[in-house]
């Protein structure tokens, strides 16, 4: 029973994908949707191979055609797709935005991230499909399916914010890359990645939510005994700006050359305000070391205990003090 529910609400979900998709190629498509995604230099290969599509302003224009195929509408509720109100009206919950279908590991969509097309402030720039029986947000990454072989290959994880990250990525032919699409990372997701690979490059935005997230983020990986090295960005960029910027070289060059491990990123980022403050440098210390006791790997865990010396010129026998006092407080 349940698994028919289930294989019902994949069923929907793929026919919404190929409306929004040949929606993008109406003529107001072409004038709305496609010619945003031009403006922001996606080639057609690129928005075919992420099944990219356009919703039109009409309030019910998916859920009529779905219902007039048979689509059962008890369905296309549980799939995200349809809403109905109090006074019983059936409208569709994407409208008018461009449409970023969210795949799973196997390739099957799950779920939609859809953006406005203005800079209207009064509304979600982006909207999301909201947890259904296919779709967990906090245990998928979007990107996955698209980029799963090639972290396999290069034993290595872009993880960056946002859908145009990704798919700004793998156009310029870096294709190891998925993003936590703006929520918090989690610990399935990391579980996830690390099917694939053990290391994860942080690619945040250079912004202040970026960088907090990028703290949070590498404690978790830590934890997960993943190796973690993390890339801030100049303020207002992102990788997608960045690499439209630069070029897909001088990207790479600009990683390889910015990948920090957690140590140095911290020490630096905390650095100005720890130089005449023995307090706060204090403060510092005990967070690096709170983040250093969550590596599972004794060597390793030894490697940056000696790192954290050596660029706070604290001597090592005092942190391991300070280790053995926070894992007994941890008990
Ligand atoms: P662009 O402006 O299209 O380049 O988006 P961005 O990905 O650079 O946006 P930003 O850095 O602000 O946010 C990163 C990610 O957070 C996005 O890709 C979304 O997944 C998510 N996000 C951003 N804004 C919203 C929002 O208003 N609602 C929801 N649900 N998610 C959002
Ligand atoms: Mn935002
Ligand atoms: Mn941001
Ligand atoms: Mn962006
Ligand atoms: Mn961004």
């Amino acid at each position: 029973q349940r698994q028919n529910e289930i294989d019902s609400l994949y069923i929907a979900l793929n026919f919404a994908k190929d409306f929004f998709k040949q929606q993008l190629q109406t003529p107001d498509g072409q004038a709305i949707g496609l010619s945003y995604f031009k403006e922001r230099d996606l080639r057609d290969g690129t928005i075919d191979a992420f099944d990219l599509g356009y919703s039109s302003s009409a309030w019910d224009a998916f859920t009529k055609e779905a219902l007039s195929k048979h689509y059962n509408l008890d369905i296309l509720q549980k799939a995200g797709l349809t809403i109905v109100n109090d006074k019983g009206r059936q409208y569709d919950r994407f409208r008018d935005r461009v449409i970023f279908p969210i795949h799973n590991l196997s390739g099957r969509v799950i779920a939609f991230g859809a953006r406005i097309m203005t800079n209207d402030k009064n509304q979600p720039k982006y909207l999301n499909s909201p947890e259904t029986e296919v779709y967990h947000k906090s245990r998928i990454l979007y990107g996955i399916y698209q980029a799963k072989n090639a972290i396999r290959q290069v034993d290595n994880c872009y993880l960056a914010e946002g859908y145009m990250d990704v798919i700004s990525l793998h156009q310029a032919g870096i294709q190891n890359v998925v993003a936590s699409s703006g929520t918090s990372l989690t610990k399935e997701q990391i579980q996830l990645i690390s099917r694939f690979t053990k290391n994860v490059t942080m690619l945040y935005d250079g912004d202040a939510a970026g960088i907090k997230a990028s703290i949070r983020g590498t404690d978790l990986l830590l934890e997960e005994g993943l190796n973690v090295k993390i890339v801030i960005f100049p303020d207002n960029d992102d990788p997608d700006s960045y690499v439209r910027k630069v070029g897909s070289v001088a990207f790479q060059e600009f990683v390889k050359n910015n990948s920090q491990d957690f140590i140095t990123f911290k020490v630096k980022l905390y650095s100005k305000e720890i130089k005449d403050d023995p307090y706060r440098k204090s403060e510092v210390i005990k967070e690096m070391v709170a983040s250093n006791i969550k590596i599972p790997d004794p060597i390793q865990r030894s490697v940056f205990r000696r790192q954290i010396a050596h660029l706070l010129d604290v001597d090592e026998q005092t942190l391991i003090t300070e280790e053995n006092f926070l894992i007994k407080k941890e008990r």
